[in-house]
């Protein structure tokens, strides 16, 4: 069976909110406190497998030997997960992120990579081996760049379909002269856009979709937040995104990726691909948290919803 394949972080978040922040040397009490799973690649494999129909998600990523690396994989056995090779590595803890959000949602994150800087080379090996049976791969920048870089080799060889999601920004992707080059659809942010051209886009995103495009990648999509889409590649345009009361972003690119991947996996029409994927994220916003808050197949089914 073909797959689509995500390799890339998971995190173990663990959020306070309070009034306020803690001062330095000041230990303050806080009024909430929740632990939820995070990091993009983990993000994006529940995403997609939440909207496909069948169980053609696999998650490749590194977790530590410790508690929190065993509540994400229990965690993830409940989704329509694929996680036969999520190592767990004992040469680090799992990757985790303290969070505290104050009163006004202003929040201060601290975050520990941990196992995710260990995917390395046999990561690149098991989705080597594995590789006849991919039809996607989909990337963030969580992980060791060189290790995005081998992988896209590898899926270039082999005609699997790449996708990038150029978050968060890192300079090493320079290092690799045509990183860019062997992503079909790259999707950053409006700030991964400015960082990846080195200057403002403000009213310009459209022309700097284009310039990205000029870089090397197949298709550029830079996601706009509330403002939707602008696109430059095999087809070129904007979508306006869809209207919601949005009480909570965090997350919302990477259910846009997610759905992405399953709607070119299932060979939808760019156009309907890019509908489903700005749908399903502005639906990823209207509850707290970020991968609790993705939609599934039947939310997409049961919700009508105008553009913006
Ligand atoms: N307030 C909103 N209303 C409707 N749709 C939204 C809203 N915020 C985000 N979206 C949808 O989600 C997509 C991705 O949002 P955004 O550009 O903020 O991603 P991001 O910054 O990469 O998010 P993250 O990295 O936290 O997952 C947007 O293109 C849009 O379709
Ligand atoms: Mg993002």
């Amino acid at each position: 069976m073909s797959h689509i394949v995500i390799v890339g972080s998971a995190n173990i978040d663990i959020t306070h909110r309070g009034n306020r922040f803690p001062s330095p040397g000041e230990t303050l009490p806080s009024d909430n406190s929740y632990i939820s799973l995070g990091g993009k690649g983990l993000n994006q494999s529940i995403a997609a497998s939440r909207l496909s129909n069948k169980k053609i998600v696999k998650f490749i990523g590194s977790v530590g030997e410790d508690a929190f690396g065993e509540k994400i994989k229990n965690d993830l056995l409940n989704e329509k997960l694929d996680i036969s090779d999520l190592n767990t590595t004992n040469e680090d803890m799992t990757g985790n992120a303290i969070i505290y959000i104050d009163s006004d949602n202003n929040n201060q994150i601290s975050v520990y990579p941990g196992a995710n800087s260990k995917n390395g080379d046999s990561e690149v090996e098991v989705f080597s081996n594995i590789s006849e049976k991919v039809s996607i791969v989909m990337l963030q920048q969580e992980i060791p760049i060189e290790t995005n870089y081998k992988i896209l080799k590898v899926a270039k060889n082999k005609k699997i379909i790449t996708i990038l999601d150029p978050g968060p920004p890192k300079e090493e992707f320079r290092n690799f002269t045509d990183y860019l080059k062997l992503v079909d659809f790259l999707t950053p942010n409006k700030h991964e856009a400015e960082y990846i051209l080195g200057k403002k886009i403000n009213g310009k995103e459209l022309e700097a979709a284009k310039e990205i495009r000029n870089m090397g990648p197949k298709n550029v999509i830079i996601t706009l937040g509330k403002d939707g889409i602008v696109f430059a590649g095999e087809k070129v345009g904007r979508l306006p995104s869809y209207n919601v009361n949005s009480v909570d972003p965090v997350g919302s690119g990477d259910c846009f990726n997610g759905a992405l991947a399953v709607k070119i996996y299932e060979k939808s029409s760019f156009n309907d691909a890019l509908n489903f994927s700005i749908f399903a994220s502005a639906l990823s916003t209207i509850n707290q948290g970020a991968s609790q808050s993705f939609p599934k197949l039947e939310d997409i089914r049961n919700n009508d919803l105008t553009t913006n």
